[in-house]
């Protein structure tokens, strides 16, 4: 997953060893996010007899500086030192303004190099940089236009377009005479061309110190730091910090977690805004397709007035503490977390007994999701499993049918969504790209989305028509744990809000309140495991594979202990449904294969023992996860390995069930010698789908027609060439017919538009 940050500094002095410095810390925060290569650009030194005047010729300016490196940071942060010791770059040079961009890369087009890397650049002199968080779906439409315009390509990245696009406009505004033309003016054209999801920073020598930020779909924010106020946060909410020329630095990234160790003030960028920043001063410009569109002449758009907020993240928060890692910081920290996640919901009743839950988000919204026809939970990964954990209690309390959808699967079916459903989007992030194109989907069918996320501010619950925060705190390890279990603990309170308070379930109702307040305390209790657990993993660390069996609650705990295992610890492990056992899975036992099965107490307890039962006869190698006191009932003659967890009602003993195995999954990685954090080829949030590089195939496919067309080959000649093509893996072409003609016509429209604007 991609990360961007930038760094500016007005009116205060700050030497470019700072400011290099500010740039990689920038790009640490942003590590935990995954990525394989990275890239910065700063100023270089004028020789003596030049000025930083912006009103100087091009030619007396020099290219700022980029720095781009394959792999980890560290091997940025040494490689720009050496060239700077190679080039006697004077490091204590101090700037009183200056404009730094910074990138962590994760590779989607064309593989981890520095050439792939960003800053993308418009040309050798660098006249324009950008660094790119997210996807440009109509970059190969506009490289050809720009190479017919001259520009030559040296990667093979989507971004490469933007910078050089940027180039183009501002080139042919000064080729007609607008020699005034403003940096934002040139971004708002670029941006009327590019198509997809993004959130950019230009950087350029014609506009010294300045920078702009502009974003689509994927996250940005800027952070403010007025450096002659202290820490006084009193004038936040002023749109006054915003305007002022007074003395401040000025921070963008991709995530809140580069921006906490500076400042709390910040502005969520919105969809369609271009932020201006220039002279001390944040001017805001709001992107319209339409302006502009027809007339000749780059568009003059009116600034927008916000306000700034305050993040709620404590630095704190995001550091390791006493722990290694941070996943291990996130397991261990579960009953702080879900204490915040359950403060302020649970109301007790007199003599301290549970009586309701109080969701601020939903409850103006309870009446229609209890006259929904169903309730569809929609998610990816981690957070579908939480929903799945969490479907057979609503549907025990709100009677309403619950079905599950993994997002990308209903996006890929355009599966049946409409006016009377209740959609809930489950989601850690808020940004993943599958979840946030299904919430399109939904809510262009009418249903009522609701939102489940842990990221105030994500663009999940900002497109939701309600919803509720999990408050899990900052979740830094890629695989989730903690927010796992908030989730679960969210969509139980979900569905005792919707269950509402009648006789009938008030004996349940109030026996899942009373577990609710009591889990942070059992799951103090089951984290005494940590030992036990990492013996076992001393056991496994060998495996092949891991299977999981669990039914009922549990499934969802089978399938997200083996998603754990599997994405960090890098062993093939799966998550089965018990019932399902002897349909197929039973063929793998035999006395080598461990298997780990869930029979905690609940209704399915002794169906669960049968199929111990089953797996014993077959010599099969169990680890039984079972409530504390039931070792005896679980493991026949004694033979199986036990962890015993403690007991809880049973909708909720999913929280306490997962907890072995994430310790398990925790330290069979540090055994097996593998990155915790940062497992291999995963990202915190997935922003680029299958659906992207399929539409992208087809648009390659497309092109292809297009060319055979131009070439006017003769009818029998094209018409063999077309068998050809087909046989040749282009089958999806002939199967996608009317879509092709869809696109087709598309892509016309765009290739015109293209062509008239960049020829105009
Ligand atoms: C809110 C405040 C909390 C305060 C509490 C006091 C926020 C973020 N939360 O918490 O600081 O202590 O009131 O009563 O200001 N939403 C969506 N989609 C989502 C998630 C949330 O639309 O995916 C909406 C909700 O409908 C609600 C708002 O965001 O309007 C805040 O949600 P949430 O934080 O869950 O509400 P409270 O728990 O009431
Ligand atoms: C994937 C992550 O990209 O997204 C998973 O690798 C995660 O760990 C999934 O569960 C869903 O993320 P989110 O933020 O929508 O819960």
């Amino acid at each position: 997953m991609c990360g961007i940050f930038a760094y500016l500094n007005y009116n205060v002095n700050r030497e470019r060893r700072y400011i290099l410095e500010v740039l990689f810390n920038g790009l640490r925060r942003l590590e935990y996010r995954g990525y394989d290569s990275a890239g910065i650009s700063i100023d270089s030194s004028l020789p003596a007899s030049l000025s930083r005047d912006p009103n100087s010729p091009l030619s007396l300016r020099v290219p700022p500086l980029v720095f781009r490196q394959e792999g980890r940071i560290e091997s940025l942060v040494k490689s720009v030192y050496e060239n700077v010791a190679a080039t006697d770059l004077d490091l204590e040079e101090s700037f009183c303004a200056h404009a730094g961009i910074a990138h962590t890369r994760w590779a989607t087009h064309g593989e981890p190099a520095p050439r792939n890397s960003h800053p993308q650049t418009s040309d050798p002199g660098n006249e324009f940089l950008v660094v790119h968080n997210g996807v440009i779906t109509n970059y190969q439409v506009l490289k050809e236009t720009l190479v017919r315009h001259g520009f030559t390509f040296e990667s093979e990245t989507d971004t490469e377009v933007i910078p050089k696009l940027a180039k183009f406009v501002f080139d042919k505004a000064n080729e007609e005479g607008d020699h005034g033309v403003t940096f934002s003016q040139v971004v708002l054209e670029v941006m009327r061309h590019l198509e997809g999801a993004y959130a950019l920073i230009f950087k350029s020598q014609h506009y010294p110190n300045e920078l702009i930020a502009c974003k689509r779909g994927s996250p940005l924010l800027l952070g403010v730091k007025e450096v002659s106020e202290g820490i006084a946060a009193s004038s936040f909410l002023d749109f006054n910090v915003l305007k002022n020329g007074k003395p401040k630095e000025l921070f963008l990234s991709s995530d809140a977690n580069a921006l906490v160790d500076h400042t709390k003030k910040v502005l969520m960028i919105e969809d369609g805004e271009v932020v201006h920043l220039k002279d001390g001063v944040v001017s805001i410009f709001k992107f319209d397709n339409d302006k502009g569109k027809n007339c000749g002449a780059l568009s003059r758009t009116a600034s927008v007035q916000r306000a700034l907020s305050i993040l709620e993240m404590e630095v704190e928060q995001i550091n390791k503490g006493s722990y290694e890692h941070y996943m291990q910081k996130e397991i261990h920290e579960q009953p702080e977390s879900l204490k915040t996640t359950m403060r302020g919901r649970l109301i007790r009743g007199g003599s301290c007994k549970a009586k309701s839950v109080l969701l601020g988000g939903l409850k103006d919204h309870l009446k229609t999701i209890r006259r929904s026809r169903r309730i569809v939970f929609i998610g990816c990964g981690t957070s579908y499993n939480a929903a799945l954990a969490a479907r057979p209690i609503l549907e025990e309390l709100s009677g309403i049918p619950v079905t599950m959808e993994i997002a990308s699967d209903l996006v890929d079916r355009q599966g049946p969504i409409y006016r009377e459903d209740t959609a809930v989007f489950v989601s850690q992030s808020g940004e993943t790209a599958d979840t946030l194109q299904a919430l399109q989907y939904a809510s262009e069918n009418g249903a009522l989305c609701v939102g489940i996320t842990n990221t105030v501010g994500s663009a999940i619950a900002r497109n939701t028509h309600c919803g509720v925060h999990i408050n899990a705190g900052a979740e830094i390890g890629v695989a989730s744990t903690k927010a796992y279990t908030s989730q679960i603990v969210v969509m139980a309170m979900v569905s005792l809000a919707i269950a509402g308070d009648t006789i009938s379930n008030q004996e349940r109702r109030d026996a899942v309140i009373d577990g609710l307040y009591d889990l942070p305390n059992k799951v103090r209790d089951v984290l005494e495991l940590d030992q036990e657990m990492k013996e076992l993993a001393k056991l496994l660390i060998a495996e092949q594979s891991l299977l999981v069996f669990g039914r009922g609650y549990n499934y969802a705990t089978a399938l997200e202990g083996a998603l754990k295992v599997k994405e960090v610890a890098l062993m093939h492990s799966e998550g089965m449904l018990a019932g399902e056992m002897k349909h197929g899975p039973l063929a793998l036992v035999d006395e080598n294969l461990p298997i780990v099965v869930i029979a905690t107490r609940d209704a399915c307890f002794s169906k669960q023992q049968s199929v111990i039962q089953q797996l014993h006869a077959r010599k099969g190698r169990l680890i039984v996860i079972c409530s504390k006191g039931d070792a005896a009932s679980v493991s026949p003659g004694g033979l199986c390995r036990i962890i015993e967890v403690p007991e809880v009602v049973d909708c909720l003993q999913p929280v306490i069930n997962i907890v072995p195995l994430q310790l398990l999954a925790y330290h069979l990685t540090v055994l097996r010698g593998y990155n915790v954090d940062q497992p291999r080829n995963l990202a915190k949030m997935e922003l680029l789908n299958e659906r992207f590089i399929s539409r992208l195939r087809l648009l390659g496919q497309v092109i292809l027609v297009i060319l055979l067309l131009a070439l006017k080959v003769e009818a029998y000649v094209e018409r063999y060439l077309m068998l050809f093509l087909m046989i040749c893996d282009f089958c999806p072409l002939w199967v996608a017919w009317p879509d092709v003609f869809d696109e087709l016509g598309t892509l016309s429209n765009e290739i015109e538009l293209g062509n008239s604007c960049l020829d105009s």
